[in-house]
């Protein structure tokens, strides 16, 4: 098991934070809690650390990560150029869950970009995250704290159990708070695009912006695959098949699968406890009706169903609208077949 250090995210520790600071400065990976998920962290001016990264998640090298940096200035140290639109989102959600994807300027090594003309930059909201930031006074290019293709990490156990040995120190901050991974936009070309829907939705950014954006329904045109290569169909998923019902369909599906001895996990938002059957021979995970709060227990819900060994996780499908767009998403991947 990796090294856990329990950190308190209302007054993150000095000793800590410094014993963190100095691995990434030696190359090492340090896991740290975001208010998204846990993120796997390098040196990201440092490629023999960030090849590390690449190593411990086995992440294909086309998949280019995320630098998160203390600030929209040390931010802008990275970019070619900052447009006006970067300053608008910047101004308007940093420190939060965007990625704002802009040219990159040529220090930023190629492997944390995949060679591309251009890098991912974020101001995570998390305190310990930004503690960490600024005490170390370094970007930090950090993936998601999972092995590639499993659910992302939204506490500290869910690393340990994903990468093991391979990541030097974890800061266990408890369970992270959105639950799934930050909005993604391409300002380095137009139109702008949302490559990954995430808690910031596409009519937040446009509102900012004062403009319309498109939002990359991913791998449906060829276009957005290439602008955003870790987005493949299957992502974030769990050993079990994991299949959407409406809440009409659910009770006899359930039955069903039961009945031709498949053992059954579900996931239903709490008013739509009735789908289940009354025996309760079935575990199930309640999450809150709203979409935040949906979003935040999804992954942590997922894995629990994996580890009780269920075949079959049948998630009862959340509502339309746009709030719930983040969380379609990551559903249809987890429910996508396997590449
Ligand atoms: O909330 C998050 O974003 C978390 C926390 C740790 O910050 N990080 C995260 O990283 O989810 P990761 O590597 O699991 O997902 C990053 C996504 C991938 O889909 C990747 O392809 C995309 O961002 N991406 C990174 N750099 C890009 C770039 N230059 N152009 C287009 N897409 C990029
Ligand atoms: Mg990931």
């Amino acid at each position: 098991m990796p090294r856990l250090l329990q950190i308190d995210p209302a007054a993150p520790d000095e000793i800590a934070l410094g014993l963190a600071a100095a691995q990434l400065a030696a190359g090492r990976l340090v896991a740290f809690p975001t208010e998204t998920v846990y993120g796997l962290g390098a040196h990201a001016l440092d490629a023999a650390a960030v090849a590390r990264i690449f190593a411990a998640k086995s992440r294909p090298a086309t998949n280019p990560l995320i630098v998160h940096v203390a600030d929209e200035f040390a931010a802008r140290q990275l970019a070619e150029e900052w447009p006006p639109a970067a300053h608008l989102l910047a101004a308007r959600f940093w420190p939060g869950p965007l990625s704002i994807v802009v040219r990159r300027r040529a220090l930023v090594p190629d492997i944390v970009t995949a060679g591309g003309p251009t890098v991912a930059l974020r101001v995570p909201a998390h305190p310990v995250a930004l503690a960490l930031l600024r005490k170390s006074g370094l970007p930090i290019a950090a993936p998601s704290a999972n092995r590639s293709l499993e659910v992302s990490p939204t506490t500290a156990q869910h690393v340990a159990q994903s990468l093991g040995e391979a990541v030097d120190l974890v800061l266990d901050a408890g369970p992270t708070t959105a639950g799934i991974e930050s909005t993604v936009i391409d300002l380095s070309e137009r139109p702008w695009r949302v490559l990954r829907p995430g808690p910031i939705t596409p009519a937040q950014v446009a509102e900012c912006l004062g403009e319309t954006v498109v939002v990359g329904s991913i791998g449906s045109t060829q276009r957005s695959t290439a602008r955003s290569p870790g987005m493949q169909a299957r992502h974030y998923a769990p050993r079990a098949l994991v299949a959407c019902l409406s809440a009409a369909d659910a009770p006899a599906t359930i039955e069903q699968a039961h009945r031709a001895g498949r053992s059954v996990g579900v996931i239903h938002r709490r008013c739509e406890a009735m789908v289940l059957p009354a025996d309760g021979k079935f575990p199930a995970v309640s999450l809150p009706d709203d979409a935040a709060g949906f979003a935040s227990g999804l992954y942590a819900a997922l894995r629990e169903l994996d580890e009780q060994g269920v075949d079959v996780i049948f998630v009862v499908e959340p509502p339309d609208g746009e709030e719930w767009l983040a969380v379609r998403d990551r559903l249809a991947r987890a429910s996508a077949p396997p590449l």
